[in-house]
């Protein structure tokens, strides 16, 4: 919800206070240039292209590029718009994945498709990422291909789950090839940004890009837990999306484990698009099965594997808030 991440993430105990100050302070630079950026002279596209960085977000891809950065030079310019860059990438992604979705709400507001229709919203979409790409222009060649290639790899992501696995093809291996690319890929390249942008050591450019990348894993693998899980008030979405789209996500394929009589409804209920009342119950029925422990089990273990991707690095504040960020993930309600 609205500033959870920067307001809360940077204030827990285990973060360095002077770290916490220059972070923030440089997460108040990046708000003010995301919200310069996007302003356009049509008031409709104005107000559509403000609509979702007003209503919130964590801005968890503009952190990992700041806290990437302590790994090299700080004093960068460039730094502040590498982070609004995949920030704003981030924002495009969110009118074409509500779209996508059907999703009626987005960080606590009625989402762009809801409340102007599908065609202003992916039309949104392109124009934020436009404005992200010509920033990105000012930032070299090298940025720009990493750009590239990330949302590639991100719309590579939405079409394969979109089109769901192949016949023959293992559906748990599909799924963790679709959350690598859609959601895994934006977040490694944004701590990779950072770091590259710092001129940190190659070595560690790759660390952090491997740390960051298992991390991702992890944050989408919460996010598809929180789907079930989390209420609105906490999450600012509406619960049950993937379970009312037929969406396959982690906590469904270890319930889908269950061949037991009294799971035959939940399993009948999995995979499938769902109206309101079977939406509903299939959410009950989920919430109170064990598949949630297991699912929460998986997302321990790919927050651990970034963990020793971090435990490599020199230590630093910077690692230490890496380490918290993989807390955050693994606990995170919104
Ligand atoms: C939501 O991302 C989309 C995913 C890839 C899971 P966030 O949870 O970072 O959304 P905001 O930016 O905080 O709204
Ligand atoms: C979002 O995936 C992935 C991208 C935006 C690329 P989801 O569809 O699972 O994310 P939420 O739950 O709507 O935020
Ligand atoms: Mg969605
Ligand atoms: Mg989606």
């Amino acid at each position: 919800m609205s500033g959870a991440v920067p307001s809360g993430f940077l204030t827990l105990p285990s973060i360095d206070d002077a770290l916490a100050r220059e972070i923030q302070a440089e997460l108040d630079r990046v708000e003010k240039l995301l919200h310069d950026t996007v302003e356009a002279s049509d008031p409709l596209l104005n107000e559509a292209a403000a609509h979702l960085l007003a209503a919130g977000g964590k801005r968890f891809r503009a952190i990992l590029v700041l806290l990437a950065a302590r790994f090299g030079d700080t004093g960068n310019p460039d730094l502040v718009p590498a982070a609004a860059v995949v920030e704003l990438t981030h924002v495009a992604t969110l009118y074409h994945d509500d779209v996508m979705d059907e999703a009626e709400l987005r960080r606590g507001e009625p989402s762009a498709n809801r409340r102007w229709g599908n065609s202003i919203a992916i039309l949104t979409g392109d124009y934020v990422f436009a404005r992200a790409s010509e920033m990105l222009a000012d930032l070299g060649t090298e940025a720009v291909r990493l750009q590239a290639q990330t949302f590639g790899r991100l719309v590579r992501g939405q079409i394969l789950e979109t089109a769901g696995p192949n016949a023959g093809a293992d559906p748990m291996a599909h799924y963790l090839e679709v959350i690598g690319d859609k959601t895994a890929s934006l977040i490694a390249s944004s701590g990779r940004f950072g770091a590259m942008v710092a001129g940190a050591d190659p070595k560690v450019i790759e660390t952090v890009t491997r740390a960051c990348d298992a991390l991702g894993m992890a944050f989408q693998l919460s996010d598809d837990i929180l789907d079930v899980a989390s209420e609105t008030d906490q999450s600012g979405k509406v619960p049950g999306t993937d379970l009312r789209e037929g969406v396959l996500t982690l906590p469904m394929f270890h319930a889908q484990r269950d061949d037991a009589p009294e799971n035959a409804r939940l399993r009948s209920l999995l995979g499938r698009p769902l109206g309101d009342d079977e939406t509903a119950e299939a959410l009950s029925l989920l919430r109170a099965h064990p598949a949630m422990s297991a699912a929460r089990a998986d997302l321990e273990g790919w927050a651990n594997l970034a963990r020793t991707e971090l435990a490599t690095l020199p230590s630093c504040p910077a690692r230490d808030a890496f380490e918290a960020l993989c807390d955050y993930v693994v606990r995170r309600t919104g």
